[in-house]
C-alpha cells in the first residue's frame, strides 16, 4: 500500500502536489462574488451553456417530474424516459443507429473498451489520447500498441504488425481523440480512416472537445470530415461544450446492445440523475439549432482574437496550449495571472509530459471581447518579462 506521508512530500517536491481550489470551494453565498472577481479561462463549457437559462429549466422540471434521485441502475428500471430521449437525440444528431448514456465520459471510455475488446484483440491508441481512453484499453485485456501524437507512418507500422498476428477472432481498434484535450490540435482523421479501412480495423473516435463545436451544428470533427459513417464509434461528454453532465458512446444498434450488456460501468451503477439528463438534452437542442451557430461563431471570434493578439497558430478548436517546460514555470505563470484575475491552469506530469507543462487556456463564447482583450495583455506581460518562452508540443 502507498504511505501517504512519503508519496505527498516526493510529490510536492517535484512541484507535482494537486489541492483542491479554495476559491472555487468558498462557502456558497460568496460562490457570485468568486465568480465575478475572476476571469475564468479553466472551463471546458465552451458555449457557455452551464449557465443557460433553458438548462436550468430543463433541469428543474425534470426534477419535479421525476425527483432528484434516479433511484436505480437503468437495466433496474431507473432512469425516466428523458434518458431514453436523450440517446435517440444524440443518434439522430450524429447520425448512428443508437447511442448509450452513462454518468460521465470516463463511465463511458471504461465500459465501452471493457465491452467491446476481450484478450486476443489489439488496442492501438495515439499517445496523447486522454486517461480514461488508456485506462479502458488496459481494463479490457486486450494488447496495448501506442503511436506517437498524430503520426500516420508509426500508426501504420503498428496496424501492419497487428494485422500480421490476428486471427479470424481477433480485432484491431484504432482510438483517437477528434481534438485532444492538453494539446488542443486535432487528428488527421481522413488519413486514419484510409488506414482503418486497409487494415480492416475498427476506429474509435472521441469527440469530447469536438461536440457542439466543429461540424456542421456541432456534430463534431467526424462529420467536418464528412466521415461519420466510416468511423464504427464515437464517443463525447456532455460536460463539456453541452453544459451539463454524462458521457455518450454511439454506434450501430448492434454495438449499443452489446455495450448495454456487457459495460460494467453502465449496469452496475445508478442512472444519472434526471436533471443531468435533461440539461444535456437542452443543451444538444441548443447546439443543433440557430443558437448553437450563433454561440459557435462568437467562440471562433474570441479563439481568433486571442491568438491574434498573441501572434500564435489558431487551434482547430477551443483550447490554447502555452508550453512553458518546467513544471515550476507553468505554476509560476498561472500564479501571476490569477493576481492579475484571470483563473488559466497550470497542467502539469502526469496529465503532460514531463518537461512540457503548460498553461491551458479554455475560450468561451461567454467570454466578452473585453474579458478576452485583458487575458491577452496580461499574457503579453507575462511573456515580455522574459522568464517565460513558448516551446513546442513534441
Ligand atoms: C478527451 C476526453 N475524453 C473523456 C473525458 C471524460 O469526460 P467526463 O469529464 O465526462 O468524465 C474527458 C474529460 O476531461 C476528455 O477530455
Amino acid at each position: 500500500m502507498r504511505d501517504p506521508d512519503s508519496e505527498l512530500n516526493q510529490l510536492k517536491e517535484q512541484h507535482l502536489l494537486r489541492a483542491l481550489d479554495q476559491g472555487i470551494n468558498r462557502p456558497l453565498d460568496t460562490a457570485e462574488i468568486v465568480r465575478d472577481r475572476f476571469l475564468d479561462f479553466s472551463s471546458n463549457d465552451y458555449l457557455g451553456l452551464a449557465d443557460h437559462s433553458k438548462l436550468k429549466t430543463a433541469a428543474i422540471q425534470a426534477t419535479e417530474n421525476f425527483g432528484v434521485g434516479s433511484r436505480a441502475s437503468r437495466l433496474l428500471r431507473g432512469g425516466s424516459p428523458i434518458h431514453s430521449e436523450l440517446e435517440k437525440y444524440t443518434a439522430q444528431f450524429l447520425g448512428t443507429e443508437a447511442s448509450l448514456y452513462f454518468a460521465n465520459g470516463y463511465a463511458t471510455a471504461l465500459g465501452t473498451l471493457t465491452a467491446i475488446l476481450t484478450k486476443g484483440d489489439t488496442v492501438i491508441l495515439d499517445k496523447k489520447c486522454h486517461a480514461c481512453l488508456i485506462d479502458g484499453a488496459r481494463l479490457s485485456g486486450a494488447t496495448i500498441r501506442v503511436f506517437p501524437h498524430n503520426n500516420l507512418k508509426k500508426l501504420e507500422t503498428l496496424l501492419i504488425s497487428a494485422h500480421a498476428k490476428s486471427s479470424s477472432e481477433s480485432r484491431i481498434l484504432i482510438i483517437t481523440e477528434s481534438v485532444f484535450s492538453m494539446d488542443g490540435d486535432s487528428a488527421p482523421l481522413r488519413e486514419i480512416i484510409d488506414l482503418k479501412k486497409k487494415f480492416k480495423a475498427l476506429l474509435l473516435v472521441d469527440e469530447a472537445h469536438a461536440l457542439g463545436i466543429l461540424g456542421k451544428n456541432g456534430r463534431g470533427l467526424c462529420h467536418c470530415e464528412n466521415a461519420p459513417g466510416s468511423v464504427d464509434l464515437r464517443m463525447a461528454t456532455f460536460g463539456k461544450a453541452a453544459g451539463s453532465a454524462g458521457g455518450v458512446v454511439a454506434a450501430s444498434s448492434e454495438w449499443i446492445d452489446l455495450i448495454t450488456n456487457k459495460a460494467r460501468s453502465f449496469i452496475y451503477s445508478t442512472a444519472p440523475p434526471h436533471a443531468q439528463a435533461a440539461a444535456a438534452l437542452a443543451g444538444l437542442h441548443i447546439i443543433t439549432g440557430p443558437e448553437g451557430d450563433h454561440l459557435r461563431q462568437s467562440l471562433s471570434e474570441n479563439i481568433r482574437l486571442l491568438c491574434e493578439k498573441l501572434s500564435i497558430k489558431t487551434p482547430p478548436a477551443a483550447i490554447v496550449p502555452l508550453i512553458l517546460g518546467e513544471e515550476t514555470n507553468a505554476l509560476e505563470a498561472s500564479e501571476h495571472l490569477r493576481k492579475s484575475g484571470c483563473i488559466v491552469p497550470a497542467l502539469r506530469y502526469p496529465t503532460v509530459a514531463r518537461g512540457k507543462a503548460r498553461l491551458r487556456v479554455s475560450l468561451s463564447a461567454a467570454h466578452t471581447t473585453e474579458q478576452i482583450a485583458e487575458l491577452a495583455a496580461n499574457l503579453s506581460l507575462l511573456l515580455n518579462t522574459g522568464k517565460f518562452t513558448l516551446a513546442s508540443g513534441d
